[in-house]
């Protein structure tokens, strides 16, 4: 009889604040049917991980939280086709079942992997997929944006916003305008926001209006504050779903709502992928840590104010 192997992983066995987490060995994962098995470099950590651990939706323990992963393919399981070992991989996996990021080893549906473009690092790779899938699908598949259009994207020096800040330029919008605090806006001036809006100071709404496309990552009453500045047929996309007084509002200023739900992607991961290697979509890194100091990750991270993304480096 063979042991178990087993491998070091940041896991949750309740639900609760960032202390929950904890390094353990758990049983190293084999790759199943067109999967691969992934020695992870990096570890994207995003809002929702901080969601998930803190309970917001049920969970089967111990978990392992992480989706968003850079490594390398060290196996590969049956009827994988364009991936093999030694590959440089990254990708969003499984969202929003387990995926198990935050580990020495993933098992990954080859299908949700795209090859690491060579200009650039695991870090900045792991940082990318989430960020980049869900700021493509509410641009391009839920906000149909065209040449032309004035967008803005709230929230916008988060992972998501300032994505979708350069989407939209890359798209041909005409101006694109994002909203942060002071301390952020020459990061997005320089990622090619014509204007950016300090929400801590200014109230949106009167300061734009008659927008062609919003995207919404927050919801609650940034929502309908935000729906006053969109045109009457203009869009906007939420991140957070519909809530009370939803469709009333958007009926009476004949806006169209579009909804983004991230799962795996290959459209999205693909042109994202192109944009990195292009050179044309910076992803920023507000700061890398090792797994080990996961809890500070998380506890950093829900204070809100993340610039960019926050990496765990996997050795
Ligand atoms: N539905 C989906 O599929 C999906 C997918 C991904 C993310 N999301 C959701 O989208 C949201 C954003 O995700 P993320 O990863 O981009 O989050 P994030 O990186 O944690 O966002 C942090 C950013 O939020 C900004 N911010 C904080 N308070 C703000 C306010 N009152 N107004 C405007 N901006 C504010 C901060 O800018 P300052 O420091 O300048 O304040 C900071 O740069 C999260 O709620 C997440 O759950 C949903």
């Amino acid at each position: 009889m063979t042991a178990t192997e087993t491998m070091r992983a940041a896991v949750i066995d309740r639900f609760g604040p960032p202390e929950v987490l904890h390094m353990t060995e758990v049983p190293k994962p084999r790759p199943g049917d067109g999967e691969v098995l992934v020695a992870v470099r990096a570890a994207g950590v995003n809002a929702i991980d901080w969601l998930i651990r803190a309970g917001i939706s049920p969970a089967e323990f111990p978990l392992v939280i992480g989706w968003d992963v850079s490594g390398t393919v060290v196996a590969t399981g049956p009827h994988v086709t364009g991936l093999r070992e030694g590959d440089d991989v990254f990708g969003m996996l499984r969202f929003p079942s387990p995926a198990g990021c935050y580990a020495e080893y993933v098992a990954a549906p080859a299908a949700e992997l795209a090859i690491k473009p060579d200009n650039i690092d695991h870090l900045t790779a792991a940082a990318a997929p989430m960020a980049g899938i869900t700021a493509w699908q509410a641009l391009f598949r839920q906000g149909e944006i065209a040449q032309g259009q004035r967008v803005l994207v709230h929230s916008a020096a988060g992972g998501v916003g300032h994505v979708a800040v350069q989407l939209a330029k890359l798209a041909g919008a005409a101006e694109v305008i994002g909203t942060a605090s002071a301390r952020n806006h020459d990061f997005l001036t320089g990622l090619g926001a014509d204007r950016v809006i300090d929400y801590t100071s200014e109230r949106i709404s009167e300061v734009v209006s008659d927008l062609d496309l919003v995207v919404d990552p927050r919801g609650g009453a940034d929502f309908f504050e935000l729906l006053e500045v969109v045109r009457p047929g203009g869009v906007i996309v939420t991140l957070k779903g519909k809530q009370q007084g939803y469709e009333n509002a958007l009926a009476e200023r004949g806006v169209r709502d579009g909804y983004v739900y991230v799962t795996p992607d290959r459209e999205a991961l693909t042109e994202v992928t192109r944009y990195l290697a292009e050179g044309r979509l910076n992803i920023a890194i507000d700061r890398v840590l090792p797994l080990d100091d996961v809890v500070k990750a998380h506890t950093f991270g829900e204070q809100g104010h993340v610039r960019g993304r926050i990496v765990l480096e996997v050795s």
